[in-house]
């Protein structure tokens, strides 16, 4: 890894801790219009296979899995040993929560049943910077990622859109960080603070160069066997999400600071005015983040 992960993520990387602090705004962000999409096309087939890459601690899965129905087969990939340790107890608590049954098949492998949905998942470590040709995509209906994009690089995700056209499968891609902030009330520095931040997007975060801000619009234009949709999913957070915009006011800020070192002090009076704000409960924050469908054109 040439770089700290971070960037809109926490410095730290991407912890379980943070991860599940975002899990509710990823969800209540994420297109309902592009998720019946899917389930309609899913429609035609029995059993529905997904690949999910980076999956953390299975969020993506905990969204889609309600949604798609009975018999799901998913493969979650991580190189993080870390989260991917995480993804049973996890689901135990989930499956609490939904009235679901969960069941521990193996060390890394478990299964969901619902009267409305069941899945087998099965968890793996796997870089997939370097791993990516390896995966075993047979079987496979659908290539899915939440936050994973905008971390990857355009010669990466070539080789992506090459395996999700020669499979010919659906791929859905969620909450890709499209460069722009919007922070109530304004301050002047707002502005120099996300150029900063999208700068340091475009920095190595194991995937070669990322595109950062631009990712899915590569992606989108490299699935050229499929049927594209986007729709906006930004994450508008109040007051009630004050623990992520501490978090994210934090981590931009030594992002910031390591793009441009200079500007410290700036970031610095930066970095308290909004923190001001926040504890008085006036903080708003819109992150904007794109969801992208491709369907394949000869299964349309
Ligand atoms: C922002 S997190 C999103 C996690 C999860 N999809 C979610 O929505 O909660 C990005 C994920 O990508 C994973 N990741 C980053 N680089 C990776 C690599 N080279 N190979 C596999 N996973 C990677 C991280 O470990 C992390 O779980």
């Amino acid at each position: 890894m040439a770089e700290k992960k971070q960037s809109t993520e926490p410095a730290e990387g991407f912890s379980p801790d943070w991860l599940r602090l975002r899990e509710p705004a990823d969800h209540q962000a994420r297109s309902a219009l592009l998720t019946e999409k899917l389930v309609l096309w899913r429609e035609r087939f029995s059993d529905f296979g997904v690949v999910d890459l980076g999956s953390g601690t299975a969020s993506n899965f905990r969204y889609l899995c309600p949604k798609l129905g009975m018999n799901q087969t998913w493969t979650l990939l991580d190189n993080d040993i870390g989260l991917l340790s995480c993804i049973a107890e996890r689901l135990a608590e989930w499956a609490v929560e939904t009235n679901s049954q969960f069941d521990r098949i193996s060390p890394n492998s478990a299964t969901i049943k619902h009267a409305n949905f069941s899945a087998h998942l099965t968890w793996q470590s796997c870089d997939l910077a370097k791993e990516l040709n390896t995966i075993d995509v047979e079987n496979t209906h659908l290539m899915t990622g939440s936050a994973l994009l905008d971390l990857t690089s355009a010669a990466w995700m070539s080789r992506l859109a090459h395996i999700i056209n020669a499979q010919q499968c659906a791929s859905l891609f969620v909450l890709s960080y499209n460069g722009k902030l919007h922070w109530q009330p304004e301050l002047q520095f707002d502005k120099q603070i996300t150029e900063l931040l999208n700068a340091h997007q475009l920095t190595d975060k194991g995937f070669g160069n990322a595109l950062g801000p631009s990712a899915y619009e590569y992606l989108m234009s490299e699935l050229t066997s499929h049927a594209i949709e986007s729709d906006p999913t930004d994450w508008i957070l109040d007051q009630d999400s004050h623990a992520i915009q501490e978090v994210l006011i934090s981590d931009w800020a030594a992002a910031a600071a390591e793009q441009n070192p200079l500007r410290s002090n700036d970031i610095k009076e930066w970095s308290q005015q909004r923190t001001h704000y926040l504890e008085k409960e006036q903080s708003t924050l819109r992150v904007g983040h794109v969801d992208t469908l491709s369907l394949p054109a000869d299964n349309l």
